[in-house]
């Protein structure tokens, strides 16, 4: 669907039953109640309608690029330690969360082969299952869809950009309280409403008044419930972030909320609603502790960039064309996606002295 057909009836209606669920629960949502609408509510959020989202330029009606769409060799590197799990365990399931286009899917199927006996997409979003039930046919029975986390997961995980699509809620120091902001409407308009809360940041402070900050509920619970099913094998989540002394410090006083469309960055997700991204940064010493909590060891913590040089992208780019070469740099170079995105790894049961490849060099775990 292109942008021009994305209509902006799709947000007005879905604007019109978030007032009337918001008036419903006595006129104030806390924001994940609301980021959880605007990206999820079926058939209306930003995840759930036909909309392109992903892609190089807003003339493609996208609002968004991510590491798989800019580079197959994304993909085809991360396979690297997917492939030491498998052979390490003799276990040959890949368990994918949010797979969007299904760029990723294909490129480790593509890379794993034989190895890969079965491919399982957690997908959220019936319109993206529907673009990656297209895009991986060729793959036939190997790929299978399902609505939620399966049990008794054995293989490995990956999901790239999910965490930070997971709703959070938003905290307001005003210099002598906390309060937990929310969103509340004025006339027809969504507006920002705050109320004293027993929530706290995970860190002490020192806090700048004014500052206004998220917590992540929602993806420590993701991976708590993950670490349950997760039987034996290991978990690979790729996302902007910091670990949580970073995340909190006194200079990011205004959070990290973000909107995303036709390829801008703003900061009012309160806005055409439906019509963009709604993303927070992923508090990395959080994820970190919610595995542990649950049983899971952390494998390393390190640079995108980092990884996948440890899993081999330099030999590869020597040997790719100019131009598939410019395009994988921006992967691994700093100001790019290189050490703004991180790469956390879990594991379970995993074989004595096991190494993660990608954690090899610059594995930054003792900064948690
Ligand atoms: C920014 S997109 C990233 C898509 C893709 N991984 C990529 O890198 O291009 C975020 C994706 O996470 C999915 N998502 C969010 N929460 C999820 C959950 N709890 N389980 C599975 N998918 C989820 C969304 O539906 C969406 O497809």
């Amino acid at each position: 669907m292109h942008r021009e057909d994305e209509p902006a009836s799709v947000s007005a209606a879905l604007a019109q039953q978030i007032r009337q669920d918001i008036a419903a629960a006595g006129g104030w949502w806390p924001f994940d109640r609301f980021m959880a609408a605007a990206l999820y509510m079926p058939g209306l959020g930003y995840y759930a309608h036909g909309g392109v989202k992903f892609g190089w330029s807003p003339e493609s009606g996208s609002d968004f690029v991510t590491a798989p769409e800019i580079s197959p060799l994304f993909g085809h590197t991360v396979a690297v330690q997917v492939a030491q799990v498998l052979d390490a365990t003799g276990l040959a399931e890949v368990v994918e969360f949010g797979a969007g286009t299904g760029a990723l899917a294909q490129q480790l199927l593509e890379a794993l082969g034989d190895r890969c006996a079965r491919y399982t997409i957690v997908e959220l979003s019936a319109s993206l299952r529907q673009r990656q039930q297209q895009r991986l046919a060729a793959f036939g029975e190997r790929v299978r869809w399902v609505d939620a986390l399966p049990e008794g997961i054995e293989g490995v995980v990956v999901g790239n950009e999910v965490l930070d699509a997971m709703p959070v809620q938003l905290l307001h120091w005003d210099g002598t309280q906390w309060l937990e902001r929310g969103v509340a409407v004025d006339e027809w308009k969504f507006v920002f409403a705050d109320r004293p809360t027993e929530l706290r940041p995970p860190v002490e402070g020192p806090f700048v008044p004014g500052t206004v900050t998220e917590i992540h509920p929602q993806a420590r619970a993701f991976i708590a419930t993950l670490a349950e099913k997760l039987q034996r094998g290991a978990a690979f989540f790729i996302d902007y972030g910091f670990p949580e002394a970073e995340y909190y410090h006194p200079q990011r006083h205004g959070g990290t909320l973000m909107c995303h469309r036709a390829h801008q960055a703003d900061t009012d997700p309160l806005s055409d609603v439906g019509l963009k991204d709604i993303t927070a940064h992923v508090d990395f010493t959080g994820i970190a502790l919610a595995g542990q909590d649950a049983g899971l060891d952390v494998l390393g913590y390190t640079s995108q960039g980092h990884f996948l040089m440890n899993c081999g992208l330099a030999e590869r780019l020597a040997q790719a064309g100019v131009r598939e070469r410019t395009m994988a740099q921006k992967l691994m170079q700093e100001h790019e996606m290189g050490e703004l995105f991180k790469v956390i790894g879990f594991g379970r049961g995993l074989p004595e002295g096991f190494d993660p490849i990608g954690f090899v060099h610059g594995d930054r775990s003792h900064r948690l």
